[in-house]
């Protein structure tokens, strides 16, 4: 016997290979509760207007009830034939309920509500994102409040640039991972608009009340037109952007750890919980945490590619292509739930070495433009200051010595506006002290920010 609910215009069952290849219920069973939550809505709105009973609606409450009592207890056999988790969650209310089962669908499509369900869903899944990037970020506000003070080698082109305070280079994360919770919460206003009501494409002949709908969902608003509620996913797109933003954030911070890590720098070390050994070294300890992150943030990226991918060029209204936004939406969310919190624990299990650092500072030249400073400070024109300590700065490196380690005499050779107050400036933690002001690297600014987020993330 074939299932179909729409079986009735076609002179054969559909082929067992079709079935299969159409069938989304291997995973869009996951959208089961939101299904039902939708359903529940939706069947108030037609009772209020007329076009249910209220004996009709409250057996397809009971009915519901029990649904998600069976899915709770992984009771429910959810049927391939029945191709999504819209039509299973049907029947198995119609075997329930009868008649009011086979009424919930009316002035509604699969189209409407599969937009909606998928709103609902990642609604939600939004929400626990926003938690798990703040709880990331307080690892590394608790990290760098301890390691205000810590002198570490700032880079450019991967080259000991300035000294930077750890504190300070923890907090550049954070406020990468805070941009990143705004793009969350920005894009949840237009995740949160309800397509039910669009039915098909074009609208529906019953009196429905949408406003009503959607307030019983929570929907901040309803999506103005039948066709574009019914087909676009950008919705979905620019949260996989989001997403693919964040991590690729987080993959940078992980580049860093990695290399941080390696014997060569010993900046940091990770906790062992986070890291394997392996199977034929075995003086290894390799970062396989961060590693993953790296590697995991290449898939997300790639499902922002496939859902952009999937929706260009697609005409209105509906297509079943659309049906193809679903895995990657939710691999991207699980993909970014599992790093989000395997981050924050791996952050507050990370150790740092400040000798290492400060040995890594005073090897680059790393006060040079310090020494700069100080003789444009002393009258010097700029242009004039940075060739005098190139030329300083040669001379160290010819004889193998830090620009601390020059003698007076030697410096005052460069410049007679050298005194015995540069060693002050040479010194690492002069160099961090000198740079206090708003978005400086001093520690004394360093403990400001960490007390502005802390107040942020309190708040919040
Ligand atoms: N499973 C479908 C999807 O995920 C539901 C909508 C199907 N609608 C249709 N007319 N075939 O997109």
């Amino acid at each position: 016997m074939d299932e179909k609910v729409w079986s009735g215009r076609f002179h054969e069952p559909v082929s067992e290979l079709v079935k299969q290849y159409t069938a989304s219920i291997t995973f869009d069973q996951r959208l089961a509760q939101c299904d039902i939550q939708g359903s529940l809505a939706h069947a108030q709105m037609l009772q209020q207007a007329g076009v249910l009973s209220v004996e009709d609606l409250s057996a397809i409450k009971a009915g519901m009830q029990e649904i998600l009592q069976e899915i709770a207890a992984g009771k429910v056999e959810w049927s391939v034939d029945l191709e999504d988790v819209h039509m299973n969650v049907e029947r198995l209310l119609t075997q329930k309920v009868g008649d009011a089962g086979k009424r919930l669908h009316t002035g509604r499509s699969r189209n409407d509500q599969v937009a909606t369900d998928i709103r609902l869903w990642l609604r939600e899944e939004i929400d626990r994102v926003v938690v798990l990037i703040r709880d990331l970020q307080s690892a590394l506000v608790d990290l760098a409040d301890k390691n205000a003070e810590v002198v570490m080698p700032g880079f450019t082109h991967m080259q000991v640039a300035q000294p930077v305070s750890f504190g300070h280079h923890m907090l550049a994360y954070v406020e990468m991972l805070g941009r990143d919770g705004e793009r969350m919460l920005d894009c949840r206003h237009r995740v949160n608009r309800m397509p039910l009501g669009a039915a098909a494409l074009a609208g529906t002949t019953f009196p429905i009340k949408r406003e009503m709908t959607a307030q019983l969902l929570g929907f901040e608003a309803i999506c103005q037109n039948s066709l574009d509620a019914v087909s676009d996913r950008d919705f979905a797109i620019e949260f996989t952007a989001a997403a693919s933003i964040l991590m690729m954030h987080l993959s940078r911070l992980s580049e860093e750890l990695i290399y941080w890590m390696s014997p060569r720098f010993g900046f940091i070390d990770i906790a062992d919980r986070f890291c394997t050994g392996s199977s034929i070294m075995p003086q290894k300890k390799n970062p396989d945490v961060p590693e993953l992150v790296r590697g995991k943030s290449a898939r997300v990226v790639g499902h922002l590619m496939g859902l952009i991918t999937l929706m260009k060029s697609q005409p209105l209204a509906y297509n079943k292509d659309n049906q193809e936004d679903k895995e990657p939406l939710f691999d991207t969310v699980d993909t970014l739930v599992d790093t989000l919190r395997i981050y924050a624990d791996m952050m507050r299990g990370v150790s740092v070495k400040p000798e290492n650092m400060r040995a890594a500072v005073l090897e680059g030249f790393a006060t040079a433009t310090d020494l700069a400073d100080y003789l444009v400070k002393k009258g010097l024109p700029f242009r004039d200051s940075h060739e005098v300590v190139a030329r300083a700065v040669r001379l160290a490196e010819e004889q193998q010595q830090e620009l601390s380690e020059l003698s007076l005499d030697v410096l005052q050779s460069f410049s007679s506006l050298i005194d015995e107050d540069v060693y002050q400036v040479l010194s690492p933690e002069g160099s961090l002290n000198a740079r206090n002001h708003v978005g400086g690297t001093a520690p004394a600014q360093v403990r400001a920010q960490v007390a502005r987020w802390r107040e942020y993330l309190q708040s919040v």
